[in-house]
């Protein structure tokens, strides 16, 4: 293929992009990513502060308007996220216990049910893990309405919509360490126990350097039973950055169920990393010597 989204379908994978719907009137942008990229997710617009701002008032506005840009343009679409940490609406900050974890629980269903049908996969948990060497929990607000959170999330969206994939996503998992390990043991303990989880998501913000046994950390999962998928690929510039992309995309495509390669933004001005110029177009949309590492990989 000639184009990520053509030579990644030859090899039974997607190539996605983070997406800001604001920015698709913008043609450079939606020339390139429709161009490219046969998968979309929501840079911030189905996160829990734009799609419940005020408790048990949903808007959708830019969900609906991602997943209507995909269906259009023979792109699926990630859900991100339902839960998180961050980017909560203030009104859930301010709640603890059980009104937090049924306010948790019903924005679980709401969303999930509103969007029934047109996602291919639900990050329906974010970051919950905790950075360093404990392999635990982050403390979080709804961390501290009981360990069982994510489990019940997790049946939550099942419940709402049978049909999408539901995946657990986290950052600092991109080799075998004490976080990854962590998610690893949570993951093993919801397949053994019934507990409806389909993937793990495996953000991949990276900086100079990426961990010699990235494959092997994606293939231990999939060992488990579950999809995985890179879900916000970025690589800091600088010499290695070609090379990066180039051995996540082979890392994915040697692991029978790595099922896609999400990039977060289109070009190096669209990303949060700034000026990291951490993507695959600059900023006039030209392809990077990034892209061609990534192309000639698929
Ligand atoms: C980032 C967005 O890119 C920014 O626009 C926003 O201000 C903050 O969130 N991990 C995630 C993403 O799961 O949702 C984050 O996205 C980047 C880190």
């Amino acid at each position: 293929g000639t184009t990520l989204r053509a030579a990644a379908a030859e090899k039974g994978r997607y190539f996605g992009a983070a997406v800001a719907t604001g920015k698709l009137s913008d043609s450079t942008y939606s020339t390139v990513l429709n161009r490219e990229f046969n998968s979309v997710v929501a840079e911030n617009e189905m996160k829990w502060d734009a799609t419940e701002p005020q408790q048990g008032r949903f808007s959708y506005t830019g969900g609906d308007r991602l997943v209507s840009h995909a269906r259009a343009n023979g792109m699926s679409v990630r859900g991100h996220t339902l839960l998180w940490h961050a980017q909560q609406p203030s009104w859930a900050q301010g709640l603890s216990g059980s009104a937090l974890r049924n306010a948790a629980i019903n924005h679980v269903t709401q969303v999930a049910t509103h969007f029934r049908g047109q996602i291919y996969a639900w990050d329906v948990v974010n970051e919950a893990f905790a950075d360093g060497g404990s392999g635990g929990r982050r403390d979080s607000n709804l961390q501290r309405t009981g360990n069982d959170w994510i489990e019940a999330a997790f049946r939550a969206a099942r419940a709402a919509d049978p049909g999408a994939k539901l995946c657990y996503n986290d950052y600092n998992t991109d080799g075998i360490n004490a976080k990854s390990t962590g998610i690893y043991n949570m993951v093993r303990d919801f397949r053994s126990r019934g507990v409806p989880i389909d993937c793990v998501g495996f953000q991949s913000h990276l900086g100079t350097t990426i961990p010699g046994d990235y494959q092997a950390n994606l293939q231990r999962f999939a060992d488990l039973g579950v999809d995985v998928q890179i879900t916000e690929l970025d690589v800091m510039t600088g010499g290695n950055q070609a090379n990066i992309y180039g051995t996540v995309t082979r890392a994915c495509l040697a692991v029978s169920r790595c099922t896609g390669i999400t990039v977060w933004g289109v070009r190096d001005c669209d990303s949060w990393r700034g000026s990291d110029n951490a993507l695959l177009f600059d900023c006039a949309g030209n392809k990077k010597a990034a892209y061609t590492s990534v192309l000639n990989a698929l």
